[in-house]
Parts: C-alpha cells; sequence; structure tokens
C-alpha cells in the first residue's frame, strides 16, 4: 500500500534514471534527513549511504561549517554573477585555490553548475581553440565506451552507455568511442594488464590513424570510471594512452568529477593513475555536494586561445547564471579548508586498505565475478556463473533485486561503493556486513527463482 507521499511523488516527478513505468507500481523510497554517513528514511529506518549520494558528500551530511558558511554568505551577499566583467569575493577566492592544488599548470578557471556543464564546456573550449589556433578542422572528441560524462547534448555523446543514446538520437557526429579498459570483461585470454593496455592504446592510435589526425581534437577519461561500473584501469593503460594523444597532437581531458578531491586517497585521480591531463573537470565532492557547483580548470594554452577570440569577435560568449554563484563558490571554498584542515584526502588514503580487503573478500561470493577498487571507491561485478563470467540476463532482474536486498540492510547501491571520505572504520566494517547478507539473500532468491543451480 503506498502512503500518501509516494502517490503524490507519482503524480508529480519525474524521476532520473528509474524505470518510469515499474516505479509507478513500487513507488520512491523517500529519505528525509542526514548526518555523517547515515541517511534516514521518512519511517525513520537508518542507512549507511554507500554511496555518498551519487559520489558527493565526501564530508558526510548535515556539516554545521559548511551549514554556516551558507547562511552568512546568503546574508552576505545572496547572488552574484561573474558576466560582463562583475565579479565577487568567493568566486576570485575559490578560483585562487583551485590553482593551487590543480594536478597541473592551470591558467584560469570557468565554474558551472554540474558536472555536465563543465564537460560540455570542455567541448566547446577546444572547438573555440582549435579555431583560435588555425585548425578548424581539428573537432573530433574520442570518448570510451561504458564512459559517463553526462547527460546534456555534448556530454551525453561523450557518455558511452547505451541507455544514454537510445532514443535521444545521440551520439550527435564528431563524437568516437574507442575500447573500455575493463580487463576483467575484455582482455583475451591469458593477456596480462599491461598488454591490454598497450592493445587498447594502439586501437586508438589506429582510430585516431583512421579519423586523421587534423580532425582529432580532444580525448577525454575518467581516471576510474564511475556510473559505467567502477572500472580500474590496467597497469600502465594512461602513460600509453597519454603517449598517443601526444604524438597526435590531441588534448586530454580528465573528468575528475567523482575521481577529485580524495575519492582515490589523492587529491585529484589522475594523480593516483600517473597521468597528467591539459584540462580538467570537477565537480560533486567540490561542494562535497551540499550545493551545486562544477569547474573547468583552464590551462594557458587554451586561455590564450580565448582571448585570441575575444579579440576577434568582441567577447566571450559562453556562461552560465550560476557560474560562480557566491553562495556555492563559499562553500565550496569552505569544503576545500576542511579538506585540508581535517587531513580528508590522507584520511581517506589510510582508509582505503580496510575497505579494499572487505571488498576483495566480497569478491569471494558465488555471486560476484569481480571487487574492484581502489582507495574509498569500490565495484562488485555479480555473475551468474563465476568460472565463465557469464552475467545474468538483464531482464531478470538479479541486480535490482540486490540492491533492495541491501536497502532492506539499509546498505543503499551495492554495484558501486562510494561511502563519504569521513566514514568511520566501524562503519565500513558494518557496511559491508550488510552488503554480504545482501548478496546472501540474492543468493537464495537466485535459487529460489532457479536463475542458478540450487
Ligand atoms: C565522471 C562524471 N562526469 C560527469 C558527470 C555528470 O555530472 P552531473 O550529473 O552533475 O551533470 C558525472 C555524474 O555522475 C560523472 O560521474
Amino acid at each position: 500500500m503506498l502512503s500518501n507521499l509516494a502517490v503524490r511523488d507519482i503524480e508529480t516527478l519525474v524521476h532520473p534514471y528509474t524505470n518510469l513505468a515499474a516505479f509507478r507500481e513500487t513507488g520512491p523510497l523517500v529519505i528525509e534527513r542526514g548526518r555523517g554517513s547515515l541517511v534516514y528514511d521518512n519511517r525513520g529506518k537508518a542507512y549507511i549511504e554507500g554511496m555518498a549520494g551519487l559520489w558527493c558528500t565526501a564530508l558526510g551530511y548535515g556539516n554545521e561549517e559548511l551549514a554556516e558558511t551558507a547562511a552568512a554568505q546568503i546574508r552576505k551577499l545572496s547572488f552574484g554573477h561573474l558576466f560582463t566583467g562583475k565579479s565577487h569575493d568567493p568566486a576570485i577566492e575559490l578560483a585562487e585555490r583551485l590553482k593551487e592544488i590543480a594536478p597541473v599548470p592551470i591558467s584560469k578557471i570557468f565554474f558551472c553548475a554540474s558536472g555536465s556543464e563543465a564537460n560540455d564546456s570542455q567541448i566547446k573550449l577546444v572547438w573555440y581553440m582549435n579555431n583560435a589556433l588555425g585548425r578548424p578542422r581539428k573537432k573530433k572528441i574520442v570518448s570510451r565506451l561504458k564512459a559517463y560524462h553526462g547527460v546534456t547534448i555534448a556530454s551525453a555523446s561523450l557518455t558511452g552507455l547505451p541507455n544514454n543514446h537510445a532514443d535521444f538520437d545521440l551520439p550527435i557526429a564528431g563524437f568516437l568511442h574507442t575500447a573500455c579498459p575493463h580487463h576483467y570483461r575484455f582482455a583475451a585470454e591469458g593477456e596480462s594488464e599491461a598488454g591490454f593496455a598497450s592493445r587498447l592504446a594502439l586501437e586508438l592510435d589506429e582510430l585516431i590513424e583512421r579519423e586523421g589526425p587534423d580532425t582529432v581534437a580532444a580525448f577525454i577519461a575518467e581516471p576510474v570510471m564511475g556510473a559505467g561500473g567502477v572500472i580500474v584501469p590496467p597497469e600502465s593503460y594512461f602513460e600509453k594512452i597519454a603517449a598517443v594523444c601526444a604524438k597526435h597532437d590531441v588534448y586530454m581531458i580528465a573528468d575528475e568529477v567523482i575521481c577529485g578531491f580524495g575519492r582515490l586517497g589523492t587529491m585529484f585521480g589522475s594523480q593516483a593513475l600517473g597521468f597528467r591531463p591539459h584540462g580538467v573537470s570537477v565537480a560533486k565532492a567540490l561542494s562535497s555536494g551540499y550545493v551545486p557547483i562544477a569547474a573547468v580548470m583552464v590551462p594557458e594554452i587554451l586561455y590564450e586561445a580565448l582571448l585570441t577570440e575575444s579579440r576577434k569577435i568582441g567577447t566571450f560568449g559562453h556562461g552560465f547564471t550560476y557560474s560562480g554563484h557566491p553562495l556555492a563558490a563559499a562553500v565550496a571554498l569552505k569544503t576545500l579548508e576542511i579538506y585540508a584542515r581535517d587531513r580528508i584526502v590522507e584520511q581517506a588514503a589510510a582508509k582505503g586498505p580496510q575497505f579494499q580487503a572487505h571488498l576483495r573478500k566480497l569478491g569471494e561470493h558465488p555471486l560476484v565475478g569481480e571487487a574492484r577498487g581502489i582507495g574509498l571507491i569500490g565495484g562488485i561485478e555479480i555473475v551468474a556463473d563465476k568460472r565463465t563470467r557469464r552475467p545474468f540476463e538483464p531482464t531478470c532482474g538479479l541486480g535490482a533485486r540486490c540492491v533492495r536486498f541491501a536497502e532492506d540492510n539499509g546498505a543503499g547501491d551495492v554495484v558501486s561503493i562510494c561511502p563519504p571520505l569521513v566514514i568511520t572504520p566501524q562503519e565500513i566494517d558494518e557496511l559491508f556486513d550488510r552488503l554480504g547478507r545482501a548478496f546472501d539473500q540474492t543468493l537464495d532468491w537466485a535459487k529460489r527463482e532457479k536463475l542458478l543451480a540450487a
């Protein structure tokens, strides 16, 4: 029996990433409040937020300092924009701070409100740059199968997941997808990680050669793929991919939307995986997810091009009303201050081994093909047959069933795990206990449904 609130939800909201037809029967899980690493539903049941919202709430829920900062900023300057040369303190200070901590030398910061906007802006800026540099044909963008870069028309075109393209008439022309660095799924029999990485780099090289290096502008990658299934690239992958990009003068963008700010135990994911991009996109943990803010880190070569175009056209014709919103900038600045003061990145690194040990242990479960991760991020790949790695039929709903069991155990999503960075060691133990129970229940259910040999 659906509650009154559930019925009102069904009749009013379009939910992102939801089977809208099935949802009419099940209704929502209404989360009412949160504190630390826990959230509570509207019946008072507590859950460990094993996904930090959507890879967002690095500092957990209900941080008083962020609440105070937000309130003070609203009282002082509740709105301000950066159009036509206007400015305000929080945006200036936040940009300065981001330049200081950036993983590569950065000249300027362009603010926006979401990861999609950041990646969309990256594409526009690269196109603009290549026009300024007098190479108008160099415009194609290479992304990877299973990548996730957002949902606006350009960022969804970068995304390499079928559900983001089907019937949306995407990807648009000029967006190419190269192979996914998922060793467990896509390596050939007996192929080493290094061998697999070399083969993928060769495939990228061949793709660029086929398209014509003078037509390929940029390559974008998440250091660890998130929404595509928490895919940690094989050893030496980025080193080899970066060499191919350098060979063809292809601008390299790190999408640090989920890996940035400590998730992998380093400030940026590209540092953990040993590559140096030209440009960087950040969002989510930039404000611990408390307010929408994202940024494009602009290197000098790109900034010079923006200057050239400004001189030619008379303005830089790009920007969002909420670019550098003072409330968002103030909260993000305070977030970065807390990360530094409380050594949050070092703490995340210190908790990584405990988290990864639990994850590997879960890998022994009969339903788990591979449990992989790095730092405080983990992905659990469910299989019907451990030996052959055969997945379950998508229509049997096993993944969704496992999520439901995990929620019943109060554990959130089970396929990807990325708790708040402030999660305590006791909560990590508890999170994995609950996940283990959810996997056992899923196994029993799969046997009852005859999805597995009993
Ligand atoms: C790596 C990555 N890039 C971009 C995005 C898109 O961000 P948003 O949903 O804020 O537009 C996401 C969202 O999960 C992401 O994981």
